[in-house]
């Protein structure tokens, strides 16, 4: 009987999934992430791991794991947790959850790009602090979308459902891909009016919004973060915001979740979400599905549905 370690609870359907498949059924008790010795304690001879974006999965995780492992399945479209190398020098397999979080996350770049540039955060707290208010032609005044320019860097599924939407706004997409088409980064920086981070975060992207790129931004433009928080350097963001260098910024993703950089909570001109961009119960049950059926199709000695390694 294979045995199959999940290190988080996931949505019901999931783990029915692997139940009735005959595995033997391992799920975290815990309602928070796994120390890393309890994670390397809970895949020790595990046939299959179905594991969370903040679990590595490293050399470590798979020398505790042992010989048995086949497949790790991340239950996130992002991968950055895992060593891919080390994976598929030991031939354990990898799958992700594309497709599934694509409309949720998309979504919520579009809710994060109109609270920035609404002012919603900032409205939201000045009535929550029973401070008095009245409406005034020339109150709390914000940007409008429509003839804005959105800079999509990495224009993969999630970035093109942004740019769909956007496009129903009225706003002008440029975007920047890896291959052919779009325009380069430097470009994109100067012309737009928010520019929204889609890619995948790999050494080539950490801290690729830097200082410099900042700097390179419209001092009136917007940057949104829905991709993975070391893509953008948070201390030179913070600085950024507080000195004016841009106007303001909505992030979903930090530096070093959960911790945000203290620099940024001080500041009216940015909207802080808690890793929410796939969070809807319909596409974490899809997601905790599709994980399952890339273990169960795994065990059963074919290719999973969607596979990175
Ligand atoms: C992902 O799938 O990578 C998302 O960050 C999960 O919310």
């Amino acid at each position: 009987m294979p045995r199959v370690v999940v290190t988080r609870r996931v949505p019901e359907p999931a783990l029915a999934a692997l139940r009735e498949s005959g595995a033997d059924v391992w799920v975290s008790p815990h309602d928070r992430a796994l120390e890393p010795d309890e994670l390397d304690a809970a895949v020790r001879g595990a046939d299959a791991a179905v594991v969370m974006l903040h679990d590595r999965v490293d050399a470590a995780f798979l020398d505790a794991a042992g010989e048995r492992l086949r497949v790790v399945a991340n239950v996130a479209v992002g991968y950055d947790n895992a060593d891919v190398d080390a994976l598929r020098a030991r031939g354990v397999a990898l799958a992700n959850t594309p497709g599934v979080l694509t409309d949720a996350t998309a979504d919520l770049a579009i809710a994060l790009m109109l609270a920035v540039t609404r002012r919603l955060g900032e409205g939201e707290r000045l009535i929550r602090s029973g401070a008095g208010w009245a409406w005034a032609i020339d109150f709390m005044l914000g940007r409008g979308l429509r003839g804005a320019t959105l800079g999509i860097v990495g224009y993969g599924a999630i970035g093109r459902a942004v740019a769909d939407r956007a496009h129903a706004f009225g706003m002008e997409v440029i975007y920047t891909r890896r291959g052919e088409g779009g325009v380069e980064l430097a470009e994109l920086l100067e012309r737009s009016h928010v520019v929204s981070l889609h890619c995948p975060l790999t050494e080539e992207t950490r801290h690729l919004i830097d200082a410099g790129a900042l700097r390179a931004m419209r001092d009136d433009a917007y940057l949104v973060n829905t991709a993975r928080g070391p893509v953008v350097d948070e201390a030179a963001l913070a600085a950024a915001l507080r000195d004016g260098v841009i106007a303001g910024a909505a992030l979903d993703v930090f530096e070093a979740e959960p911790d945000v950089h203290p620099g940024l909570l001080e500041l009216d001109n940015v909207v802080l979400v808690p890793h929410l961009g796939s969070a809807t119960e319909e596409t974490r049950t899809a997601m905790a599905q599709l994980a399952a059926a890339n273990v169960l199709a795994v065990l059963r000695g074919e290719e999973p549905p969607t596979p990175v390694v």
